[in-house]
């Protein structure tokens, strides 16, 4: 067996491991075939009711000959800020990405695609929390066109969604933990978990690095399942009532009636975002 080839197999059974873990909910970890597909038991939608997500696409700097490939969704800001989950970015570099509005494929070159000019993950990811903090903003260049139909910008939220209320999650990511490839956006509709709740249904998963924290968002059909953001969503949107409340972070697997998926909880992290908004 070629050097190559245990790269190659090493790669994968990496991807297996990641995905039978079913954290962090992205896809691509390493350029190598993770099945694709789209959320959990949801909707075929079109990028026109959801204009303002993104799809991520990254090649790995040791393999400059690969395509860009969808790896993690996004949602705009404006034109050339772009919301998204920080294990999307951990580690690589802003010339490894496109960003591609506009589109309703997880492949292709269908619809506008820019050039990312510049990271800012959260410098508290990690901290206190798995996952805490997922949050990172992508500077864009040259800058979307928003036509307001299909390329949107999505206010951001600046309070909590209440417990209950259903939220919109969308992206191009697998239809189970282990799931079948779908070329085409979807959507599902998720009600609000509280984090109490949320909390206490984590409260045996993993170790004690595990918890809700107050930057997380849960949602979930908690106690029935079935409906849920799955690898390759990470870094797409939650979203209340036209308001960005959540950017796809993790789970335990995807859509299990008992564990909610976890996102980055917008309202809560406004403070940061702000400040990197505002150049500080
Ligand atoms: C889209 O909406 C923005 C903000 O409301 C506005 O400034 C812009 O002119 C609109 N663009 C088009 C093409 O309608
Ligand atoms: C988009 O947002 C960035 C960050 O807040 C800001 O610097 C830029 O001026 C905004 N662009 C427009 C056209 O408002």
């Amino acid at each position: 067996m070629s050097s190559s080839w245990l790269v190659c197999l090493l790669a994968l059974l990496v991807g297996v491991v990641a995905l039978t873990q079913g954290l962090p909910l992205l896809e691509d970890l390493d350029e190598k075939s993770v099945p694709g597909g789209r959320i959990v038991g949801g909707y075929v939608t079109d990028i026109a009711q959801v204009p303002y997500q993104i799809s991520l696409r990254y090649k790995g700097i040791t393999t400059p000959e690969n395509p860009y490939r969808h790896r993690c969704g996004g949602s705009i800001f404006n034109e050339t800020t772009i919301v998204t989950a920080a294990h999307c970015i951990i580690g690589t570099v802003a010339s490894q990405f496109k960003v591609v509005a506009g589109s309703n494929w997880r492949t292709g070159s269908d619809g506008v695609i820019t050039n990312v000019k510049q990271i800012v993950m959260h410098e508290e990811y990690f901290s206190g929390a798995a996952y805490n903090n997922d949050i990172a903003i992508l500077f864009v260049d040259p800058p979307l066109p928003l036509n307001n139909f299909t390329i949107k910008a999505i206010k951001l939220a600046s309070e909590p969604p209440l417990e209950g209320t259903v939220s919109k999650i969308s992206g191009w990511g697998t239809t189970s933990s282990a799931g079948s490839a779908s070329n085409q956006l979807l959507a599902v509709d998720v009600p609000i978990v509280s984090n109490e709740l949320c909390d206490q249904d984590y409260e045996d998963f993993g170790d004690e690095t595990y918890r809700i924290t107050s930057a997380m968002l849960c949602a979930g059909k908690r106690g029935v399942g079935g409906a849920d953001a799955c690898q390759g969503d990470s870094g797409g949107p939650l979203v209340v009532r036209d308001e960005l409340h959540g950017v796809v972070s993790w789970g335990n697997k995807c859509a299990l009636p008992n564990y909610p998926g976890v996102y980055a909880n917008v309202a809560y992290l406004r403070p940061w975002i702000d400040a990197v908004l505002a150049g500080l």
